[in-house]
């Protein structure tokens, strides 16, 4: 129950950036995603939270505190690792009492706080079992309960659920977030898994080499990205990019021998820029139905149940078009793709930054 913050934080491991120029605000009780591709730096901002490791410049500051001089043991935060360790002798009762004990908490009292965790957990059954006869979901609980007993300023989760498989992490997601909402507590939690940042988050911040590059809810980040490295990340299938230039005085975009008529408000430079289109955002007509529409082939179909991919061939390049249901197509068709111009976003081609996004 904090608001957690870093005031321009900075970390080296000798030449090594960990962390550069890092301010953030994790507000009282906000489930909150650190997201980023490996060795950005998710791992060390938690550290320097934890008081593992100390930042070269910059504060962070605790419940409005500066830490810097406070040692980890006070910092009253509860961690789950990224590789978990269960004290292997340990029944996943003993495991759940260890961070009680430690604190010299009753019997009595343990007895209680235990219970309540295990039934939100759904271990209740598991508590007599020791960690080698636990199936690698339910050691996850036991762990992500080791945490929950204690009562923190705040929860640090370092990819807690990472390891287990695509059906498992689904599930233990929605636990989660419903978990915290019932915890009521700040919730740090450390994923590479964009998906899973989308689903669980309140707000999020995505990294690039020890840096933040943009931090927003997950509808913000999905809609608004600031730029284009956020907007490859952040997706699946990812964003489509046509990259060319546009023409902002005769509002016209040019790649290649493909041209086309497109607008954005508020942008009358011209240069080397890339459109930017979400596969969901185009549809497949039969001519005349879409603000702007060119001709495409049909180069590859992904039935996927409930919605289809469906690549297309616009000369060289391959768009990904999402259509719902399971519409038949054959390979090399000739297609007519449409979107809406406010569906499209505008990015700057040497930096990348956004120009003009999505409405
Ligand atoms: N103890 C350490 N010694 C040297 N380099 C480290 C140490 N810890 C982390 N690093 C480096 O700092 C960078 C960020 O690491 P980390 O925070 O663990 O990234 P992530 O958790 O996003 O994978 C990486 O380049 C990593 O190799
Ligand atoms: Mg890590």
């Amino acid at each position: 129950m904090a608001q957690l913050e870093f005031n321009d934080v900075t970390k080296m491991y000798g030449d090594i950036v960990a962390v550069k120029d890092i301010s953030l605000t994790i507000s009282d009780n906000e489930f909150f995603c650190i997201f980023g591709p490996p060795s950005c730096g998710k791992t060390t901002l938690l550290r320097l939270l934890l008081g593992l490791v100390q930042q070269d410049t910059g504060s962070v500051l605790i419940g409005g505190k500066d830490v810097t001089e406070v040692g980890p043991q006070e910092r009253d935060l509860a961690m789950v690792f990224q590789n978990l360790a269960l004290f292997p002798h340990m029944t996943a009762y003993e495991n759940l009492a260890f961070p009680l004990v430690e604190r010299k908490v009753s019997k009595a009292d343990i007895k209680a706080r235990i219970g309540e965790v295990a039934e939100t957990l759904h271990i209740t059954p598991l508590l007599k079992k020791i960690p080698a006869h636990l199936s690698g979901g339910e050691r996850q609980r036991v762990a992500i309960g080791r945490a929950l007993v204690r009562d923190p300023a705040a929860f640090l989760m370092d990819e807690p659920i990472a390891a287990l498989d695509a059906r498992l992490r689904e599930e233990m997601r929605v636990e989660l977030k419903r978990l915290q909402r019932e915890l009521n507590h700040t919730l740090v939690y450390v994923t590479h898994d964009q998906e899973e940042a989308m689903s669980i988050a309140d707000r999020m911040a995505i990294m690039e080499d020890g840096r933040i590059r943009q931090v927003g809810t997950p509808d913000e980040i999905y809609n608004h990205p600031n730029g284009r490295y956020v907007a490859e990340l952040i997706g699946s299938p990812p964003m489509n990019f046509i990259d060319g230039a546009f023409d902002g005085a005769s509002k016209r975009f040019s790649a290649g021998d493909f041209e086309m008529s497109i607008g954005f408000e508020g942008v009358s430079a011209s240069g080397a820029a890339s459109i930017g289109v979400r596969p969901e955002d185009f549809r497949v007509t039969s001519g005349g139905g879409a603000e702007i529409e060119f001709d495409a082939n049909v180069y590859e179909v992904e039935p996927l149940g409930g919605f289809t991919i469906v690549d297309c061939n616009i000369g060289e390049k391959v768009l990904k078009v999402q259509i719902p249901g399971q519409p038949t197509f054959e390979l090399g068709q000739a297609i007519k793709l449409g979107f809406d111009s406010k569906r499209a976003h505008l990015f700057d081609g040497p930096s990348g930054d956004v120009l003009a996004s999505a409405a």
